[in-house]
């Protein structure tokens, strides 16, 4: 079956557009849906974390879908949204960013946009993703509460944010509408997508075992753990958690 059309809708503002999604599936039985804020009061984030936002200078919004994987293979779909994210961004000749693994986007290695994917069970069927992006268009290094200030980043200084998140907006729907039917033809996700953003030997930190390591960040295998270079040469798989870039150089 083809994408015909997504349901979108528009708030001023609510909890999350995570929450607005879910509410859409589970209230009136909608399928395919996106829908924006212009402010959240509880922007989530992954692993616990809240989600800061400006109304006018950051883009939020949910898609949902039917999932054409099953459950345990879904988290791969979110790699998918971060590629489609990084590939409708570059469209508008974003030409800095790069993925960070498993789903933000970075440029010159702080953060721009993440992820954050939510699952609904749907008796009969595989259950619907919820996939929820947050990007800070034009929010000055100095409103960003402190702690991110030195972490985070925008697209773009200045003015026009609006214009620019409804047409990335709409270059995000296409690119991710057209992968997501290259992934119900196939059965599966072609991570090749996601390589493309990544850039192979940066150095990360991670945590594994109550403890703190280094390596390189080397590619992602086929179930999306991140292989991670040790520095005696062994490989590490990470399927969970946080890495974070230590050096940023071009
Ligand atoms: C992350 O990087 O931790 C994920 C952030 C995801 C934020 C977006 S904003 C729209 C949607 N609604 C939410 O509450 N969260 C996601």
């Amino acid at each position: 079956m083809m994408i015909v059309d997504w349901k979108r809708s528009h708030l001023d503002s609510c909890t999350s557009t995570n929450d607005e999604a879910r509410r859409l599936l589970e209230e009136r039985g909608v399928t395919y849906a996106v829908v924006t804020a212009e402010r959240q009061d509880a922007g989530r984030g992954r692993l616990g974390r809240s989600w800061f936002s400006i109304p006018g200078k950051s883009l939020m919004f949910s898609v949902m879908f039917p999932s054409p994987l099953a459950p345990q293979d879904a988290p791969r779909l979110t790699l998918l949204g971060a590629a489609a994210l990084a590939h409708a961004c570059a469209q508008t000749g974003e030409d800095k960013l790069e993925v960070k693994w498993p789903n933000d986007l970075l440029k010159e290695g702080k953060k721009v946009a993440g992820i954050l994917t939510e699952w609904v069970d749907v008796p009969g069927g595989n259950g619907a993703v919820i996939m929820g992006v947050g990007i800070n268009l034009s929010i000055p290094s100095d409103d960003f509460p402190e702690e991110l200030r030195s972490r985070a980043t925008s697209l773009e200084e200045g003015e026009g944010a609006e214009n620019t998140g409804t047409v990335l907006l709409d270059r995000f729907l296409e690119v991710f509408r057209a992968y997501l039917e290259r992934v119900k033809l196939s059965g599966e996700v072609d991570l090749d997508l996601w390589r493309r953003w990544m850039r192979p030997g940066r150095k990360v930190r991670f945590s594994m075992g109550g403890n703190m390591h280094r390596g390189e960040a080397m590619g992602i295998r086929a179930d999306g753990a991140l292989e991670i270079r040790m520095e005696d040469g062994s490989s590490e798989f990470v399927v969970a958690g946080d890495v974070t870039p230590v050096t940023w150089e071009d």
